[in-house]
């Protein structure tokens, strides 16, 4: 596993120069990153901003010596993880509940780099969990308009017993897709329904991805 983090630290070089704005995504992968991360910036020297996609991010950015900020005018790349990636550069986020800002700061982002372990990797768009950020009033109405419309089923998030409650205030839908022919027009109508905030499928501005295993790490390239 050394070499492995080793190897991992070593794609920071390409990714990270001085005066580079960075959104840093969620999850434990990228957590478990930024430490490498706080070494490789404090080793070079570097002045760079850091946008965090999370809460958790940013106590965990502050822990590693690390100062976040969101008033931006530019991401040159985002370092965030995935539930799920295919080869075609799309991938499925959302398990942390943080898709919101990871789609906002992914959005205005030159490039998204997704760093995930290679079993998250997914031929095609099948038999997926998608996690949707909807607003919590009305929610009902809005989750059977989802149901109804895209004719699929889904579950409110808990966390211990109480409906899960995003960084925004607002509530996380799973829903559970059987196929996905065409991932833009599906997010499109789900994305008409009023109350849907945000969705996990991420199709856009992805274009390198590093999954690693115990053994090896790969990139791909867009
Ligand atoms: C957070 O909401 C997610 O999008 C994460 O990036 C994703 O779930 C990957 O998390 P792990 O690295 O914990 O698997």
């Amino acid at each position: 596993m050394t070499n492995i983090k080793n190897d991992l630290y070593n794609t920071l070089n390409t990714l990270v120069s001085h005066h580079t704005v960075i959104g840093i995504g969620s999850g434990s992968t990228i957590e478990g990153y930024i430490p490498y991360l706080a070494k490789y910036i404090s080793e070079n020297e570097l002045a760079v901003k850091l946008v965090p996609t999370s809460m958790k991010t940013e106590r965990k950015l502050k822990e590693a010596g690390l100062k976040s900020t969101d008033e931006i005018d530019r991401i040159d790349v985002t370092i965030d993880g995935a539930n799920q990636f295919t080869d075609d550069f799309i991938a499925i986020k959302g398990g942390g509940g943080s898709l919101l800002r990871e789609k906002i700061v992914g959005y205005f982002s030159e490039s998204i780099v997704i760093v995930a372990s290679d079993n998250k990797h997914i031929e095609e768009l099948h038999h997926i969990t998608l996690p949707v950020e909807i607003n919590a009033y009305m929610h009902r109405v809005i989750t059977d308009m989802i149901e109804q419309t895209l004719g699929i089923s889904t579950v409110l998030r808990k966390k211990e017993g109480e409906i899960f409650i995003t960084d925004n205030g607002n509530y996380v839908l799973d829903c559970f897709l059987p196929d996905i022919s065409d991932p833009s027009l599906f997010e499109r109508k789900l994305m008409a329904i009023p109350g849907v905030l945000e969705t996990g499928l991420f199709t856009k501005h992805i274009n390198q991805i590093i999954s690693f295993n115990d053994d090896e790490i790969k990139t791909l390239y867009k």
